[in-house]
Parts: structure tokens; sequence; C-alpha cells
């Protein structure tokens, strides 16, 4: 099946099976590396981008029902919001293997556009979700946290 996606802006027409996960897509014929398969069920946020600036957790979602402009944190340099956290996470050293947190920024994001003045608990209610098996959550918060100055 030829199936037609959006990616960062990019059209892309694929020769895929209808079945296969957004996320192998992305990663495997759109040369995405942000997004990341941890648990392929649903449960871990490693995957999340955005779809109409929605969250969708790539590895559960056949490439068929795939619509709209998919946005990826390979997206950053066009994207205030990404950008501020993308530069907020650095200063705050809140990386370390990095495995989630593209997933994170994604999800951060979508907190971010719609509240620039977010709570702790705001912030952990956004990021419920994800998880991050270094535990950086609390630079993770501050670099949420710096971002929102920034974009405040
Ligand atoms: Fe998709 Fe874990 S890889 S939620």
């Amino acid at each position: 099946m030829t199936v037609q996606l959006t990616v960062n802006g990019q059209v892309l027409k694929l020769d895929v099976d209808p079945s296969t996960p957004l996320l192998y897509v992305l990663r495997n014929d759109a040369m995405i590396n942000s997004a990341k398969y941890g648990c392929g069920a649903g449960q871990c946020g490693a995957c999340a981008v955005l779809m109409d600036d929605q969250v969708v957790l790539s590895c559960t979602l056949p490439v068929s029902s795939a619509k709209g402009n998919i946005k990826t944190l390979e997206s950053y340099e066009g994207d205030r919001t990404l950008n501020a956290l993308n530069k907020a996470f650095i200063a705050e050293q809140a990386v370390q293997c990095g495995y989630c947190i593209s997933g994170m920024m994604i999800r951060a994001k979508t907190l971010l556009d719609k509240n620039k003045h977010p709570s702790v608990q705001q912030i952990k209610d956004t990021l419920q979700g994800h998880l991050c098996r270094c535990g950086t959550h609390t630079r993770i918060i501050k670099a949420i946290q710096r971002a929102a100055q920034e974009l405040a």
C-alpha cells in the first residue's frame, strides 16, 4: 500500500504494509532518529511525536491511521517552543542516556504551548506517561521551567 505522510513539512510517499507502526516508518523510512522504541506497547512515551499538534504514541499507531502533519524533535530549529526546550535541557544537563528525552520534549511542548507558567505539579502531570530510567526527573522539571521562563 502506498501511504503519504507529511513529516516535518516534507511529503513522503512510501510503499509499506498499512499495519506497520508509524514509529517503524519514521525511523526506517523517514530517517527520524529522535522518536525511540522503548516498550512498543504505549507504556513509556519514548516514541511520542505530534500529529496535528496532538501527542501520539507512534509505536502503537498503524501508519495507515497517521494523518495530517507529523512533527518530531528534528524540527526544533523551526519551532520556538522546541528550541527553548532544547536549550534548557542542555543548560540544566537534564539528559543522561537521552533515550526518553525526545518524547519528554514533545510532550512538554504541548504544555508550554498553552501554559507559559506551569506549576511543578502541572509539569509532573503532563509527563505522567513518560518514563526515565536514569532518574533525571528533577533536572527535567527544571529544564521545562527554564524553557517556560524563556517563552513567557
Ligand atoms: Fe511507544 Fe513505549 S515505545 S510508548
